[in-house]
């Protein structure tokens, strides 16, 4: 059997695993920690078009990528032609190894602008701005999209047909509809008719969460190269893993409560190197809860670590608790109250 190769421009990976891009979770630090963890690459969130022509602060930081995720994509988003491909030259011009257009996001306030799924209503549109975009800029032009915009109306196998000829060096498709939303399951059965038609690579995502669903995704789609969005959401270890079984056929390693707590810091040191103090340590108050999860009281620690204003009190919080689970008594295998309790 061929290894998947994904190719995108210059770059190239067997067996790719790409990091999803993520509003509000995707940022800096979150990508360095997937990248280190085996992602081969890394997208920045959405950024809208508009605000980047409008030189908008917020807007332009979400796109500044750090030598060590690199090569990086940046997503933009919008409905008019001229944002779109003055936006993509600004990222280019700020770095951008890649430029991924996003035509897949179902919220309304997106939508009803025009934006992200709505391009899903009119696949010309969405040609007529792929090969804009592409035609404005030298760096590599992907596209991420959904299957269609309801079950009636799945228009990716003409929309890849369509993208073939704008110059897109691969498509990625959510595998769910717009109007799913992220409700019920992705439909990775569409992956081999896209394949059928696509003149580049196909990139599958929705829905993997295992080191053997992204082996089943490869094996039994044909897919190029597989994207992994909220599963990686506090376990980056995911990455480790799908690499090691997909590469050696490893099972997955215990994630370690040392090593939770490792990354954690790790994490949130470089949320404070980039975005510096309180708001690096703000923005990663939302992580705490996925490298603490399953971890006993995790719940507990997170709620006081949200509360802490410093980040040496978050260390000292962290090694405390590290060494409490260290220290606390394994679990009893039987315990005679649950038995008495059980035989009522
Ligand atoms: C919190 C959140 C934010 C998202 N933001 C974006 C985004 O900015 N751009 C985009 O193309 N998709 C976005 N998505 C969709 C993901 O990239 C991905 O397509 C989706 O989560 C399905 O993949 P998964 O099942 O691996 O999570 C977002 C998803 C979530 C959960």
């Amino acid at each position: 059997m061929t290894i998947p190769t994904l190719k995108i421009g210059g770059f190239e990976w067997e067996n790719a695993l790409l990091l999803a891009p993520m509003e509000g979770i995707t940022d800096l630090p979150f990508r360095i920690i997937c990248k280190h963890m085996g992602a081969d690459l890394v997208y920045t969130e959405f950024i809208s078009s508009e605000a980047i022509i409008r030189d908008v602060d917020k807007s332009i930081s979400k796109m500044i990528i750090d030598d060590s995720e690199r090569p990086a994509a940046v997503q933009i988003f919008g409905a008019r032609i001229e944002a779109m491909t003055e936006a993509a030259k600004i990222c280019e011009d700020h770095g951008a190894d890649i430029i991924d257009i996003n035509y897949g996001c179902w919220v309304k306030k997106v939508v009803n602008n025009n934006s992200g799924a709505a391009y899903l209503k009119d696949i010309n549109r969405m040609a007529e701005t792929t090969r804009a975009v592409a035609e404005a800029v030298s760096v590599p032009v992907t596209v991420k999209t959904r299957l269609g915009w309801d079950d009636e109306n799945i228009v990716i196998v003409e929309a890849t047909k369509l993208l073939n000829e704008t110059g897109a060096q691969a498509l990625t498709v959510h595998c769910r509809t717009r109007n799913m939303g992220m409700k019920g399951h992705a439909e990775w059965s569409w992956i081999p008719h896209i394949k059928e038609v696509a003149k580049m690579p196909i990139i599958l995502n929705g829905d993997v969460t295992t080191p053997i669903e992204a082996k089943k995704a490869f094996d039994t789609t044909g897919c190029d190269a597989v994207m992994i969005g909220r599963a990686a959401v506090g376990n980056p270890f995911l990455f480790r893993d799908v690499r090691n079984y997909l590469d050696n056929g490893a099972d997955a390693e215990i994630i370690t409560p040392e090593t939770r707590i490792e990354y954690c810091k790790k994490h949130l040191n470089l949320a404070l190197q980039y975005r510096g103090f309180p708001r690096g340590m703000y923005e990663f108050r939302k992580h705490y809860s996925g490298y603490l999860k399953g971890l006993y009281y995790g719940a507990n620690v997170r709620q006081e670590l949200v509360e802490m204003e410093t980040k040496e009190e978050i260390f000292k919080k962290l090694d405390e608790y590290l060494e409490f689970l260290n220290n606390r008594p394994p679990k009893p295998s039987y315990s005679p109250a649950e038995t008495d309790t059980d035989s009522q």
